[in-house]
């Protein structure tokens, strides 16, 4: 089976001196097309850090990351930012949309970053915006949204451009269990039908049943289930 994305050896330290706190220890794991992936694990144990690294946010202090069989350059920030763009559907702990815009211009700036036709990006975010229902939302700023409807943006925002990999940091964290499950629901269908990868971070267990595989991070060290 290919390899969609993988990590060798990755470690991260934060800080120096007496202040270094390393909160990944040497983690390699691989990852295949169309495979759903839970990551669990207690507070502070590494989670975000795991997945920013993956993500191409942060840099790992010693390994390395491969995307689609390509090792990305930590030492590239251009090449890193068209990684991202590309190939990355992040949703981050904290929704972190732009403020300044709509939601729908949230979005739609998305598509047009990849080149994405206008009408197939409209199509794409009126269908993701109905089934996640924020769709009556969509010429309001982020400031004038509810926590989970913000993170509901978030959502469609990871999933506009259909990327390679998506990576969801507690994306129900803001959510009541039936708005949970459709967000669930829809990574995992957005998963297998663009055959990406899909990890999300979760202290929600009533999820494992839900995914193909999963991974519990424990002080800086990932083990499979
Ligand atoms: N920017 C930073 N500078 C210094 N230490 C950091 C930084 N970010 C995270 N850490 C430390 O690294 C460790 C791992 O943090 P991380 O955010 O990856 O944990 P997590 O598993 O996502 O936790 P949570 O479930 O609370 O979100 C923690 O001990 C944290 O204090
Ligand atoms: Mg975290």
């Amino acid at each position: 089976m290919t390899t969609i994305l993988a990590c060798h050896r990755i470690s991260k330290t934060y800080g120096h001196g007496a202040l270094a706190e390393t909160a990944l220890k040497e983690v390699s794991l691989q990852f295949c097309p169309g495979e759903t992936v839970l990551l669990l694990g207690p507070s502070g144990s590494g989670k975000t850090t795991l997945l920013s690294i993956l993500g191409c946010l942060l840099s790992p202090s010693a390994g390395e990351v491969e995307i689609e069989g390509l090792r990305v350059p930590s030492t590239s920030p251009g090449k890193l930012v068209s990684i991202r763009r590309d190939k990355i559907g992040f949703v981050f702990q904290h929704a972190q949309l732009l403020p300044f815009l709509s939601v729908a211009d949230n979005l739609k700036i998305i598509g047009k970053n990849i080149g994405l036709n206008g009408a197939d990006s409209k199509l794409r975010i009126n269908s993701l915006t109905t089934r996640l229902g924020i769709a009556p939302f969509l010429h309001r700023k982020p400031s004038d949204l509810s926590g989970g409807q913000r993170q509901r943006v978030a959502i469609a925002r990871a999933l506009v451009h259909r990327p390679v990999i998506i990576l969801a940091d507690e994306p129900t964290a803001a959510l009541d269990w039936a708005n949970g499950q459709v967000v669930i629901d829809l990574l995992i269908e957005q998963a297998k039908a663009a055959k990406s990868v899909l990890i999300v971070v979760t202290h929600d267990t009533r999820l494992i049943k839900l995914f193909d595989r999963v991974l519990y991070v424990d002080s800086g060290r990932v083990h499979e289930s």
